[in-house]
């Protein structure tokens, strides 16, 4: 079965949200275009679904088959997790598993996976042969929503606070028919910020970006629609003390400011004589110290979190270092956190939230969490669907870099034929983990996530 040519397209399932496709029609006419002898791609079955947002007549216009039926795949696509019962046996899948790290909520569906003999591609682990960077991603999209649904709660926020802003009025990302509909909104935003200022009780308006990947990067795209100045990591606490001189003077401020902090703005190492070297962090967090919440987080008054992190390294906030930070008066009022590791780099951050809802406050003097704006604390949000709300264009980028691995997947009978970014991107096969993910097991033995 594996390796026929026939390609299938999941209905998304997970998520009321999940509006995104792995291929867009067009990319499917291409494949079927292009023909088996080429494209690798004999048939694309795709499940019906009146959410996609893609039409069933679009998939069909385009030469595939729309069915519920995936029996005849070898290669069946999604998005996100499929149902349990959806899970044909000796089929090799493609979908985002978030099961490399034991994820404790995925291990069910791991142990199907297993027990079908399915091969399971993991899109997050499909990376390039040199530098990590992974191949195929929505990385930039979530960025992007992320950033517009922030300015949009911190509208709210700050009049719950008693200040009016121009972010109040923007809607969240979903809301515009297209990324240029959404930016042109955020441009007005700048604007009025640019002409009628803020107020300058809550500036100077800081927005700190972590890393420098992908999700950093989309953020600062849409930041950047806004006036504003980028001032250095070492330079925070000069701005602050230029803002308190200047706003004796004057009562706006017409401009936000960002500041992209890395590693090395994040930790430093114990023995302070040495100088920071990224590579010796990663391979020993052990010898390094936080001090993010010391030369950054005083100044920021939104924090946008975009790293890749796991457990080995320190935290970029715990929450005793937040709650100290409270009690001397931050200006922080909002945090967006794309990583959603929970308990992660944020160490508040235990919930995921939603589209619809995406916020949550944590109040810091009280430990409490709420689900409104009015009040003391921090709003966050911690949404693990955001490039859903570009549905359309995040599907279309998704898509086209999906395509360039579809002929391998579709006609590839065994593993070991397969490129080696493939062959590291499988987590299962015939029924064990793959040597690189024999890891997992350990993991849940040991109760690790
Ligand atoms: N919420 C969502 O819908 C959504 C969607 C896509 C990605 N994400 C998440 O957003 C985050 C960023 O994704 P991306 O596509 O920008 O990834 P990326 O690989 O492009 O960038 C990751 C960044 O993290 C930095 N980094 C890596 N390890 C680090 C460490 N130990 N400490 C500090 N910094 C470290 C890297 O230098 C890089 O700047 C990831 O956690 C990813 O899972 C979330």
């Amino acid at each position: 079965m594996i390796g026929n040519g026939v390609v299938g397209i999941l209905a998304e399932t997970s998520n009321k949200w999940e509006r995104r496709a792995p291929l867009t029609p067009s990319h499917c006419a291409r494949l079927l275009i292009a023909g088996k002898h080429k494209s690798g791609v004999d048939r694309i079955i795709v499940q019906p679904s009146t959410k996609r947002i893609f039409s069933d007549s679009q998939y069909e216009d385009a030469g595939c088959v729309v069915s519920d039926d995936l029996s005849e795949c070898g290669l069946i696509l999604g998005i996100k997790k499929p149902k349990l019962e959806m899970v044909l046996p000796n089929r090799a899948y493609g979908f985002f598993s978030h099961t490399h790290k034991a994820q404790p909520e995925n291990m069910p569906l791991l142990d199907k996976i297993l027990a079908e003999r399915v091969s399971l591609f993991d899109y997050e682990l499909v990376e390039g042969n040199r530098g990590k960077k992974r191949l195929i991603a929505f990385g930039k999209f979530a960025g992007r929503a992320a950033m517009i649904d922030l300015l949009k709660g911190l509208g709210h926020r700050y009049l719950n606070l008693g200040y009016s802003t121009p972010f109040l009025t923007l809607g969240a990302a979903y809301m515009y028919s297209s990324l240029a509909a959404a930016k042109s909104a955020v441009i007005s935003v700048g604007e009025e910020i640019a002409e009628e200022g803020l107020p300058s009780g809550i500036c100077p308006l800081v927005f700190v970006f972590t890393g420098s990947g992908n999700g950093s990067v989309a953020a600062q795209e849409i930041f950047k629609l806004l006036p504003h100045t980028f001032v250095d990591p070492g330079g925070l606490a000069e701005l602050f003390e230029k803002a308190k001189e200047t706003s004796r003077t004057s009562k706006r401020v017409f401009q936000v400011y960002g500041c992209v902090v890395t590693c090395e703005h994040m930790v430093e190492h114990k023995d302070i004589t040495k100088a920071f070297d990224k590579d010796d962090y990663y391979a020993h967090p052990e010898n390094y110290n936080p001090i993010f919440h010391e030369r950054i987080a005083p100044y920021a008054s939104v924090i946008v979190n975009c790293i890749y992190w796991e457990r080995q390294f320190p935290r970029l906030l715990s929450t005793q270092q937040l709650q100290d930070l409270a009690k001397k008066g931050c200006p922080l009022v909002g945090i967006s956190d794309l990583t959603c590791d929970m308990g992660g780099s944020i160490e508040i951050i235990n919930q995921c939230t939603t589209i619809d809802s995406p916020f949550f406050r944590y109040d810091p003097i009280n430990d409490s969490y709420h689900h409104n704006m009015e009040g003391n604390g921090v709003i966050c949000s911690v949404v693990d669907n955001l490039p859903t709300e570009f549905a359309k264009e995040a599907s279309q980028h998704f898509g086209g870099l999906l395509s360039q691995f579809i002929g391998d997947l579709v006609s590839a009978a065994d593993i070991t034929q397969l490129p080696a970014n493939l062959r590291r991107a499988c987590i299962a096969h015939e029924g064990t983990l793959t040597p690189l993910y024999e890891y997992i097991s350990s993991m849940r033995n040991s109760g690790m996530k």
